[in-house]
């Protein structure tokens, strides 16, 4: 499951892996998940099409298991020729795989989010992964750190920083 969107975004979000919905459909971001990524995307004033989705897996773990370090190595290189060929102005990672991969720091979530990373030269913003805030019954307070996280996103494609 490769991912999908606008080749020529300036937003390129990247999950953990593909679920079972997502495995099906041939398309990232489609359950429960998704619907809660959509709205978030539509609050930063864009539409699912105009940005990029995808994964640091390819393929659905067996059982939705989080994906071995040896997975991710070997998926690693096709998000990385994604990024070089859609060249986004932000990488909005999401959850501690994507962020761990793309910061290549091997941190708690809580601490990489709120300061601006860099992959190859791009800046990387890190969040909760929409599963979490679903797991966790979309509190207000962790909302209120996903959008002040994507506002900090916003104000990289603004030039503010
Ligand atoms: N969770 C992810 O990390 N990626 C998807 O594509 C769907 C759910």
């Amino acid at each position: 499951m490769p991912g999908e969107g606008n080749p020529f975004a300036r937003i390129f979000f990247v999950g953990e892996a593909p679920g079972a919905t997502e495995d099906a459909t041939g398309r990232p971001f489609v359950g429960r998940a998704g619907e809660l990524l959509t709205r978030i995307i539509k609050a930063m004033g864009f539409s699912r099409k105009e940005v990029f989705i995808g994964n640091i897996l390819k393929c659905r773990p067996p059982g939705n298991r989080t994906p071995t370090e040896e997975e991710q190595k070997t998926c690693f290189p096709y998000l990385e020729r994604q990024i070089e060929i859609i060249k986004p102005d932000v990488l909005i990672a999401l959850g501690r795989v994507a962020a761990v991969n793309l910061t290549g720091k091997k941190t708690s979530l809580s601490s990489m989010r709120g300061e601006v990373h860099h992959f190859r030269g791009i800046p990387v913003v890190v969040t909760y992964h929409p599963s979490y805030l679903l797991q966790r019954g979309e509190p207000k307070e962790l909302k209120k750190l996903v959008w002040a996280d994507m506002k900090l996103a916003l104000r990289i494609l603004n030039g503010e920083i």
